[in-house]
């Protein structure tokens, strides 16, 4: 992995976020976001090596005020390593779930994602080119992104917006001094699945985000779309189905997994 000097997480306080800063090497000091404060000074002392900056900052990126904030601190830090990690997402049926649960989802997992992307990007490219060396962007999108999934509708179009984003940026700025990363994980074992609505929080067999966090360091200067583990052919590979049929099954498991 190249080595970046400073870098911004979001969703820091917990799953691929907190793994993202136990992953990065004790040279890179670290910003850590997400919105509660007490979490983040855990895994600010827990990420504390000699001679690393580590910094926190509570915000809610659904705000566009705590946007603000975070840009403006992440500016002064000199950031060179965006990581857009923070997303959630609500298991059931569309019409079942509140409009602001909609809504919260596509702020977290889009709006916050293209706002800091776009007023970072900038100056990480700025710096890089004036010190020579590399700027780094990862976008955590999901595997959920490949295919339209019923049951976690919002969630996982917002997922396929991360990864297309993600992809036509890395095209954009292929002459750039900027290795770009979308991050496609399957079931992972965090919070998300129990915040998610999932029965029993989680999905058996699923990975572990120390794992999801090297990989997607590991494909920073090496490739744009990363699958972690197991999912990677079947992620990537063609699919020879109607769209229709493949909706249907999703569906079919889905409601599985909520237990609906
Ligand atoms: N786990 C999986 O199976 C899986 C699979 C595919 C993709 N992903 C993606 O992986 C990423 C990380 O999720 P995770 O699995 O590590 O889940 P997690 O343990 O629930 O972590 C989510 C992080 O996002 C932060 N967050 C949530 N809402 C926020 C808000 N409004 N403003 C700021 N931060 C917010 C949370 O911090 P606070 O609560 O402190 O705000 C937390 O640090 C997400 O983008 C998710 O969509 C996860």
């Amino acid at each position: 992995m190249r080595n970046y000097r400073r870098a911004l997480i979001t969703g820091a306080t917990s799953g691929i976020g907190s793994a993202f800063a136990s992953r990065l090497p004790s040279t890179t000091d670290l910003m850590l976001t997400g919105r509660d404060l007490a979490r983040l000074n855990d895994e600010a002392q827990r990420a504390a090596r000699p001679g690393r900056r580590v910094e926190v900052l509570a915000a809610d990126l659904t705000l566009q005020q705590d946007r603000d904030r975070l840009v403006a601190r992440a500016e002064e830090f000199d950031v060179d390593l965006l990581i857009n990690n923070a997303g959630a997402g609500r298991l059931g049926r569309f019409l079942d779930s509140p409009a602001d649960i909609e809504q919260q989802t596509v702020l977290l997992n889009v709006v916050a994602v293209v706002d800091l992307t776009r007023r970072l990007l900038p100056g990480m490219l700025a710096r890089a080119q004036e010190t020579r060396r590399r700027a780094g962007l990862i976008v955590v999108a999901s595997t959920a992104a490949f295919a339209a999934v019923p049951m976690f509708a919002t969630y996982a179009a917002s997922k396929a917006f991360d990864l297309q984003f993600t992809e036509a940026l890395a095209e954009e700025l292929r002459d750039e001094p900027v290795d770009v990363v979308a991050l496609c994980p399957g079931a992972t074992r965090t919070n998300f699945g129990a915040r998610a609505g999932w029965r029993n929080g989680g999905l058996p067999g699923a990975a572990d985000p120390g794992d999801v966090a090297a990989d997607a360091l590991d494909a920073l200067g090496r490739q744009t779309v990363c699958v972690p583990g197991r999912l990677r052919e079947v992620a990537l590979s063609p699919v020879v189905m109607p769209r229709r049929l493949l909706t249907g099954a999703l569906g079919l498991a889905m409601r599985f997994v909520a237990g609906k």
